[in-house]
């Protein structure tokens, strides 16, 4: 007797749960009995349509989430980049108003996936890059019950970026992840084509170096299976311009004030000697951080400019004190001195009138010539210096000048 109360206590107590969890369990067996079915004459090898000689439109919206690095030395660089992509699938739909079931999602190892890949990348080259086995199994493409498919992939992908320093440091260079379909009858739909800055950046974390500030999806060619994306990275000029441009431009101005200092305090060649060192190691500096290639940079030619400057500079320095501590009654005519600049001083010591006129714009009268001092000469030489350096000072102002403006046209 016991036995049957107690089976029957149970009994009922089962009959409940099970109505209980039935009730429940409603749309889950209804989703599972759906993907049961639609999954019964499917192939995940072939196609979504109907008719196999049809073609698979495919949309694709790019996002970049971070940028890692950029190296112009080697011309690599490397993104966290996802696309979602998006496409028609004819035999994965269903009567809405029959379930109530909206979306359903399978893994992407059960359904059909258009296959993308990339061709400029190092390591990986599908666009389907998954952490492990799990994270595969436990990755989904959603359909809805009007055929609409979409998934996300994506990761880090490490391209080719042929680089151009030419604007170095206030450069920008055009990064391309070129993507196309392995598979037949898979085409991207033209309207994914164009500017795609807004939506691609939404998520995207600042980067320390380089802000990117223009993302393009562009076609190869008439090939509509391919889809180039370009990004533009800009340089954050301020750290170099601090610690690279304004350093050069400083010290070249002091290379000016080179020739006003007293012949007297002996210093002129130090000075002169210690800005060309100045010049030689910012170059080496700068050399070490710009690819090999056959295009030179605007700011190296600035630099070895610099150098050639202040290599003059020296010497100059080097003759007018030459010059000074010279005695007026010497002769260098007769002496017949070996170096051609003592010759052009001699020259000048004679024409000293047409020189002047030249250069100071103070003619003296035509007897004056003879009677001018080397101290006068070495005054001359100097002028003339300060204003040549000068001159050159303000021509290097300009061309950085022209190097921020060109950054804005590339
Ligand atoms: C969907 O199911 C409802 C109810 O069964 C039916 O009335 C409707 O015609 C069906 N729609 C289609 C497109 O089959
Ligand atoms: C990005 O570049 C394209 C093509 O050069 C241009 O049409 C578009 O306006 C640019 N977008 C932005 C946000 O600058």
């Amino acid at each position: 007797m016991a036995k049957i109360v107690w089976f029957l206590v149970a009994f009922t107590y089962h009959v409940f749960v099970c109505l209980g969890n039935s009730q429940e369990l409603d749309g889950y067996q209804k989703v599972r009995q759906l993907k049961s079915t639609l999954m019964e004459k499917y192939s995940n090898q072939l196609i979504p349509r109907k008719s196999l000689s049809d073609e698979v439109i495919v949309r694709v919206s790019p996002y970049i989430d971070l940028l890692l690095d950029f190296n112009e030395n080697v011309g690599t660089f490397s993104v966290i980049v996802r696309f979602k992509l998006m496409w028609d699938d004819h035999l994965i739909k269903w009567n809405v108003t029959e379930n109530n079931i909206y979306v359903i999602h399978f893994p992407v190892e059960e359904v059909w996936l258009p296959k993308m890949m990339i061709r400029n990348t190092i390591e990986k080259r599908s666009i389907f890059t998954f952490d492990d086995r799990l994270d595969q199994k436990t990755t989904y493409v959603s359909h809805s019950y009007d055929g609409y498919a979409s998934v996300k992939a994506g990761g880090i992908v490490e391209a080719i970026c042929i680089t151009s320093m030419y604007y170095f440091p206030f450069d920008s260079h055009v990064c391309t992840i070129e993507l196309y379909f392995e598979s037949n009858q898979v085409y991207i739909g033209d309207y994914t084509y164009g500017d795609q800055t807004k939506p691609a950046l939404q998520g995207f974390m600042p980067h320390d170096g380089w802000d990117i500030t223009n993302v393009t999806a562009v076609q190869d060619g008439y090939d509509r299976a391919t889809y180039n994306l370009q990004i533009k990275l800009e340089r954050k000029p301020l750290f170099l311009f601090v610690s690279l441009v304004l350093p050069v431009l400083l010290v070249g101005f002091v290379n000016i004030f080179v020739f006003c200092l007293p012949i007297e305090s002996g210093e002129r060649i130090s000075l002169s000697v210690t800005l060309f060192l100045t010049f030689v190691v910012i170059m080496t500096i700068v050399d070490e951080n710009l690819p090999e290639s056959s295009e030179v940079s605007i700011f190296i030619l600035i630099l070895l400019l610099k150098v050639i400057i202040s290599v003059l500079t020296t010497v100059m320095a080097i003759i007018t004190i030459t010059f000074y501590y010279r005695h007026d009654d010497i002769k260098i005519i007769k002496k017949k001195s070996l170096l051609k600049l003592f010759t052009c001083a001699q020259i000048c010591r004679h024409k000293g009138k047409v020189k002047d006129e030249q250069t100071s714009q103070t003619p003296l009268p035509s007897t004056a010539g003879y009677n001018m001092g080397w101290k006068e000469i070495v005054q001359m030489i100097d002028r003339i210096c300060i204003v040549v350096l000068g001159l050159e000072f303000v021509c290097e102002i300009i061309a950085v000048l022209i190097l921020l403006r060109g950054r804005e046209l590339s």
